[in-house]
């Protein structure tokens, strides 16, 4: 077996260097480049320069460029972190003396960072604010409460066995998660994050016609089969009539014509529909070779539908199938790091009320009990994994760049609901196992579950959106159900038994699903990266990872990393 301890050299160290995929709409750390990045030749505009140096050049030209203007993680750009577990070999007599290190918060960060501490012989204890472990990475089951900051109180009414993860729900196979998931014995299972049989749906908006089929649910192997085989017809009459001849070789010229053939499921050339559309009636046995679902839209409304456009969610670095998820819910990674760090080295309820940097070390106040008593933990060291959002918030000494550091980052809003449906309609009247359905309406998409198969009931994420966050609770419901029903029709509201829905921006522990940083990342990020004093930081919002548990943890080893190296290198 590997252990965490171990992967220095193993492939996952990519994971440190290269930015992160996702939802086009949502997903962090896309948005913009790290750093400002050098201007273009002679004003051209971006674009304009790398199409140009395409076609003079080809992918391998285009890939220089791209790297020069900072747009691609090159081994330039990168400054890759091998994770060197800290060794309570390494420090000096008296450094032992100085290891006690107080950790706020016990989401994936903080409970990171005292798991490989304490590894080294370090006295860890974490202080969190919420009644758990996880932090964002919350499981919804039956019976949980949450408080938003309007001071609604939700609490699910899951059946036994159900429930939804609110914050993160998908691990692709490259992530370190995994390698936790492993040491710590969390079995996983799979996340379906794409399936042919889910949808994609759009409907005409005030700007955007999607033509006849805007309004119509497509499947996504109709949708592809569509596009897949158009796209490779064009091709071929592109090469029919020589529009490549000064691209292409003749052999080469034949190898794509024949990639065509087979890429698009032509029938001499042509795009006519296949079975990869699938069937209106299915095929059997004897002589029944069922029937085709076809002919196909035209090209023009295959076109105007737009749904290739979502093709690529699926090729992200951090998105392509294989996905994982741990088997009962996403926080069995977090109690599963909890039990190992132990009890007895976390406190519960005690939000932080100050952090005081001292000449020797940290003093954290923080409430405890009911009514809040305030109680003061002092330790040689501090990690702090609070979001920054929140952290802003907290009296404290750190310095006026510090604080300035932590004003930049945004909480991003987003926010999902749980549907529990007395009947799983998906899998029963669609034969959708798993999967999500894509839409423009501002569900953004409903994710199905990927446990529980076959079963009497099952728990839908009916929104993924910021959309929500400023709706009543009974709002929230009524309108993505609304939304659904046109997709699935009226099972989508009739076999609704309950839900639950979260607004990041409105828990008080987190205001936001995760952050971003306006204008990339920046100063204020580079300083978050260094201790303050005693006070060190660590969080999915300090990697190139953001919003994704393997960020908190990349984070919180490197934080980890600083703190050991600096205490060795500091004590006689
Ligand atoms: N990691 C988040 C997701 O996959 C952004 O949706």
């Amino acid at each position: 077996m590997t252990s965490v301890a171990d992967v220095t050299s193993s492939p996952r160290r990519a994971s440190t260097c290269i930015p992160t995929g996702g939802r086009v709409s949502t997903a962090p750390g896309t948005s913009s480049p790290v750093r400002s990045t050098p201007g273009t030749p002679d004003g051209l505009s971006r674009r304009t320069f790398l199409t140009r140096v395409g076609i003079a050049g080809g992918a391998s030209a285009l890939y220089g460029s791209m790297a020069a203007l900072g747009l691609v993680a090159t081994p330039a750009n990168a400054q890759p972190v091998d994770f060197r577990p800290p060794r309570q070999g390494d420090l000096s007599p008296s450094a032992r003396k100085r290891t006690k290190v107080v950790i706020l918060g016990a989401g994936i960060a903080g409970l990171t960072a005292a798991y490989e501490l304490q590894k080294a012989g370090y006295e860890c204890h974490i202080l969190e604010a919420r009644d758990r472990p996880g932090g964002r990475a919350r499981t919804i089951r039956g019976g949980d409460s949450l408080t938003d900051t309007d001071g609604v109180t939700q609490t699910a009414e899951f059946a036994d066995g159900h429930y939804f993860n609110a914050g993160p729900a998908r691990i692709p196979n490259h992530h370190v998660t995994l390698d936790y998931c492993r040491e710590l014995g969390v079995e996983i299972q799979a996340l379906v994050n794409a399936n042919a049989e889910s949808f994609f749906y759009h409907e005409n908006t005030g700007s955007t016609d999607y033509g006849p089929l805007a309004g119509t649910p497509v499947t996504h192997r109709q949708a592809k089969a569509d596009y897949y085989g158009y796209i490779s017809e064009l091709l071929l009459q592109a090469l029919d009539q020589g529009a490549l001849d000064d691209t292409l070789s003749a052999d080469d010229a034949e190898r794509l014509a024949s990639f065509a053939q087979s890429f698009g499921g032509l029938q001499g050339g042509r795009y006519v529909g296949n079975d990869r559309r699938g069937y209106t009636e299915s095929p059997g046995a004897g002589h029944n070779a069922g029937v085709v679902d076809g002919p196909p839209p035209d090209l023009s409304t295959v076109l105007q539908s737009q749904m290739g456009n979502r093709f690529s969610f699926e090729f992200g670095f951090s998105q392509a199938m294989m996905m994982w998820q741990p088997v009962g819910g996403m926080d069995r990674i977090s109690f599963a790091f909890a039990d190992a760090v132990g009890k007895q080295n976390i406190t519960y309820n005690a939000p932080v009320t100050e952090i005081r940097d001292t000449a020797d070390g940290v003093t954290v106040a923080y409430t405890t009990g009911r009514p809040g008593r305030t109680r003061v933990i002092q330790a040689d060291h501090c990690i702090c994994t609070i979001p920054p959002m929140v952290l802003r918030g907290i009296p404290s000494n750190l310095s006026t760049e510090t604080k300035a550091a932590l004003e930049v980052p945004v909480g991003v809003n987003t926010g999902k609901i749980g549907l529990q449906y007395k009947r799983r309609f998906w899998e029963e009247d669609s034969n959708i196992f798993g999967g999500i359905t894509a839409t423009n309406m501002d569900i953004s998409g409903i994710w199905y579950p990927s446990y529980g198969y076959l079963g009497e009931r099952g728990v839908v994420v009916g929104y993924y959106s910021g959309a929500y966050t400023d709706l009543t609770v009974a709002e929230r419901e009524e309108r993505a159900v609304a939304q659904g029903v046109k997709i699935h029709g009226p099972a989508y509201r009739d076999e609704l038994e309950t839900s639950f829905s979260v607004a990041w921006p409105k828990v008080p522990e987190a205001l936001g699903g995760w952050v971003s940083w306006p204008g990339g990342r920046g100063d204020a990020y580079d300083h978050l990266l260094k201790p303050d004093g005693n006070v060190y930081f660590a969080g999915d919002h300090l990697s190139h990872y953001i919003a994704w548990q393997a960020g908190a943890i990349e984070s919180a080893r490197m934080t980890v990393m600083n703190l050991h190296e600096r205490l060795a290198a500091t004590a006689e």
